[in-house]
């Protein structure tokens, strides 16, 4: 007889009729004995819900079957009928059982609740309970919508580099890519001599992919880059990691209404894409992680966001009755409890925060007609604050040259960057998306180390 091929789990909770043999694989996550049966919960991954197994005493390896631990490895051929039990559509009475490994005793994944923080000390075996199981079959969804949603749209994908030249954001915070030999550093004058380094010059783990995709803009029209990015950033915070995924669109022909427009449709479209191809596991994170999840998310889905000028933001905050850690002053970035109050408190919704002082804010953003705020916009949402960052970008080579000398910023690093203002500069904007935080949005999740497989953070390499 020809052996049947493997069935994932999801397909057999989901099968319309009962099957005389089916071959399945998975893990074991409860085992119990009955006087002449024994029960298996096995789950393979492919969805939060497990399938029973019922093996007979009669098999020929049952009592290595009566061994098995939580976590083992098996894989059971069987006959797939409609199973008695209640909750559960199907069910396996199997003909076989062959045990692949056995988990050994000391499992840390026994069958009860682990603290976020415990599962972070295990990040290599978390994804197996059904938390961050559902966790990231979320985010694998969800990077496929964000394809989706820029396909639909006439987006082209750009794969911009990872290693780069040139500091996008002008904050000083990279992570320096080198080969030369750190015990024994060539000098010339005192300084790096970057001359022998690998590129023969000084070079950076991507900050940002936004410089190099606007020059994808300036050619193929509208695009997106979707990637990883980096910061030596030594911030401990919930909502911010040294390395983490950024979704970048920019568009030729369009000012910061349209990059505003896109960002709002966005966040929208995910949070659609989520609750409806992902129902089982955002279920989960309604019923045990966040139970105001589903509604907040009905709630954005269904507002219009607020658009307000940073001034009048700072107004409204000065004139809060919160006391706030950091008193609100004009001029100065907002702090995240600033946020917090204007999305979670004031509004109750997401709020675009446009026109910003231009010297809290990068060289690349176009100067607005009182000369003193940029064309920048944040996106910000309750529970968390800033989503999204982005602006319009300022075309005028003469105005961008300027304001690089304003923030002492080398040219000839930028040398090409300046090129596109020189042959065929038009408006255009883009902003930049943590893919990170927007989970955190759909799933509830209120540290930004669980939605990401092995956090990177300030002192912290384990995984
Ligand atoms: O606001 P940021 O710094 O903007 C840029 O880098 C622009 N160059 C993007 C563009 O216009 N193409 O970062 C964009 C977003 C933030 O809104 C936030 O969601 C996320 O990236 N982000 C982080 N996420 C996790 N950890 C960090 N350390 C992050 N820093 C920024
Ligand atoms: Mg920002």
């Amino acid at each position: 007889m020809k052996n049947p091929a493997r069935i994932k789990i999801n397909h057999l909770l989901t099968a319309t009729r009962p099957a005389d043999t089916i071959l399945l694989s998975g893990w074991v996550r409860t085992r119990r004995d009955a006087k002449t049966f024994s029960f298996m919960e096995i789950n393979d991954g492919s969805s939060l819900k497990n399938i029973q197994v019922i093996a007979d005493e009669k098999l020929t390896n049952y009592e290595q079957i009566k061994k098995i631990t939580t976590g083992s490895a098996v894989t059971v051929q069987g006959a797939l009928t409609a199973s008695p039990g209640k909750g559960q559509s199907w069910e396996v009475q199997a003909q076989t059982v062959e045990i692949i490994n056995f988990a050994s005793d000391d499992y840390p994944l026994q069958k009860k609740r682990h603290s976020d923080e415990f599962l972070r000390t295990i990040a290599h075996l978390r994804p197996r309970t059904n938390k961050y199981g559902a966790a990231f079959r979320i985010r694998s969804e969800m990077a496929f919508a964000v394809h989706q949603f820029f396909r639909d749209r006439g987006f082209r994908h750009i794969h911009t580099p990872i290693i780069t030249g040139s500091d996008c954001e002008g904050a000083g915070e990279l992570f320096q890519v080198t080969t030369l030999n750190l015990d024994d550093i060539p000098k010339k004058e005192n300084r790096v001599d970057y001359q022998n380094d690998f590129f023969g010059a000084e070079a950076n783990l991507t900050v940002s992919g936004q410089l190099a995709v606007e020059m994808f803009a300036l050619s193929l029209g509208d695009v997106y880059t979707f990637g990883p990015t980096f910061r030596a950033e030594n911030s401990n915070t919930r909502r911010h990691v040294a390395e983490f995924w950024m979704i970048e669109p920019e568009m030729a022909f369009c000012d910061l209404r349209g990059n505003m427009d896109l960002g709002e449709e966005m966040v929208k479209y995910l949070i659609d894409f989520a609750l409806s191809h992902c129902p089982d596991d955002i279920e989960l994170f309604a019923r045990f992680v966040d139970k105001g999840l589903k509604k907040r998310l009905d709630h954005i889905l269904n507002s219009e966001f607020i658009r307000l000028p940073y001034g009048e933001a700072v107004e409204i905050l000065q004139t809060a009755k919160t006391k706030f850690t950091y008193p609100p002053a004009m001029g100065s970035d907002l702090q995240s409890e600033h946020e917090r109050y204007l999305t979670g408190k004031h509004f109750q919704k997401p709020v675009t925060l446009y026109n910003y002082p231009k010297t809290i804010k990068p060289f690349y953003m176009r100067v607005n007609d009182d000369q003193e705020t940029v064309a920048a916009m944040d996106l910000l949402v309750p529970g968390i604050g800033e989503i999204i960052g982005g602006s319009q970008r300022e075309e005028r080579l003469e105005v961008l040259e300027k304001r690089m000398e304003e923030l002492a910023l080398p040219k000839e690093p930028y040398r090409w960057y300046l090129d596109s203002r020189r042959y065929g500069s038009v408006p255009h904007s883009g902003f930049g998306m943590g893919f990170e935080r927007i989970l955190m949005l759909l799933m509830g999740i209120s540290n930004i180390r669980d939605v990401i497989a092995f956090p990177r953070t300030p002192g912290s390499i384990e995984f």
